[in-house]
């Protein structure tokens, strides 16, 4: 599952929350070189820079950084995402357009930016060089009070099909491909079920916690240790025919 992890140049936006942070330590037991990035630098015990994924010129400063120290970037995983919960009658159009700029306009930016130091590892690593983009099983089917959640985590998984069979069409040897996590124990989630509570869609934290915990055959939330595992997996040499494919890890939650 780790093959060609071992001294590769991986790049982990949002790595300061739940699931990034596991990302960067797995990265960092299988021997790659990591650059974490959230909006304050991240405690990982690595190379660590604060970055915002909706600031184009950041982007391209992160790209010259990575471009000064390695000359190449062999993985991208894009992970830094928010989630908002709200009717889609209280929603107000600045709140839709800053889920949007952070889920999805960065996928965008971070892949212009980093194209040619993905191009530069994909002529050359066996398996070629990999994106990884955090989609969500809000992605695959909606959910209420979320649509602008689902909305922009539904755009993550066609962008990353596009891009994937656009950069196997130009053979440039870089694939593309969407993790799909379902309710996975993090602040992310914390907010999530207070949100629920605190637009009346639950009672109490309790009630909606359950009600998260029955969308999952496995009866249980997931770790963030459980998706990394399967990001890793995807900067590995060892999912070289992926491109263009969803890894869901979800309990269950899409099987119904
Ligand atoms: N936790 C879940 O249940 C779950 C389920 C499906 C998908 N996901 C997705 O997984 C990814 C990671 O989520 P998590 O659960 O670890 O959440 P988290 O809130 O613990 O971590 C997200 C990180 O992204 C960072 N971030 C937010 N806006 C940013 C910006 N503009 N620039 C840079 N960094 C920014 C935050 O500071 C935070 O550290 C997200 O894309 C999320 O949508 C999570």
């Amino acid at each position: 599952m780790t093959e060609g992890i071992e001294g590769a140049v991986i790049l982990v936006t949002g790595a300061g929350g739940g699931i990034g942070r596991a990302t960067v330590a797995a990265l960092m037991r299988a021997g790659a070189h990591v650059i974490a990035t959230d909006l304050a630098p991240p405690d990982t015990g690595t190379l660590s820079l604060a970055q915002d994924v909706t600031d184009p010129d950041g982007w391209a400063a992160l790209a010259a950084t990575i471009d000064a120290r390695w000359g190449r970037l062999d993985g991208l995983v894009n992970n830094a995402g928010i989630a908002m919960v709200a009717a889609i009658a209280d929603t107000s159009l600045a709140q839709w357009r800053q889920q949007m700029a952070v889920n999805v306009d960065s996928m965008l930016l971070s892949c212009q930016a980093m194209l040619p130091l993905l191009r530069t590892s994909g002529a050359h690593r066996p398996g070629g060089a990999s994106v990884v983009n955090l989609s969500s099983v809000g992605g695959i089917g909606g959910a209420p009070l979320m649509a602008a959640y689902c909305t922009s985590k539904g755009a993550v998984r066609l962008f990353s099909k596009s891009a994937a069979l656009e950069f196997a069409a130009l053979k440039y040897n870089i694939r593309v491909n969407s993790v799909h996590p379902g309710g996975i124990e993090t602040g992310m989630m914390d907010r999530i079920i207070a949100a629920y509570v605190a637009v009346g869609a639950a009672p109490d934290e309790a009630t909606a916690r359950a009600g998260v915990d029955a969308q999952h055959p496995l009866g249980r939330w997931g770790r963030p240790e459980e998706i990394a595992g399967g990001i890793v997996y995807l900067c590995s040499s060892a999912s070289s025919f992926m491109t263009g494919a969803e890894l869901v890890i979800d309990g269950g939650f899409t099987a119904h």
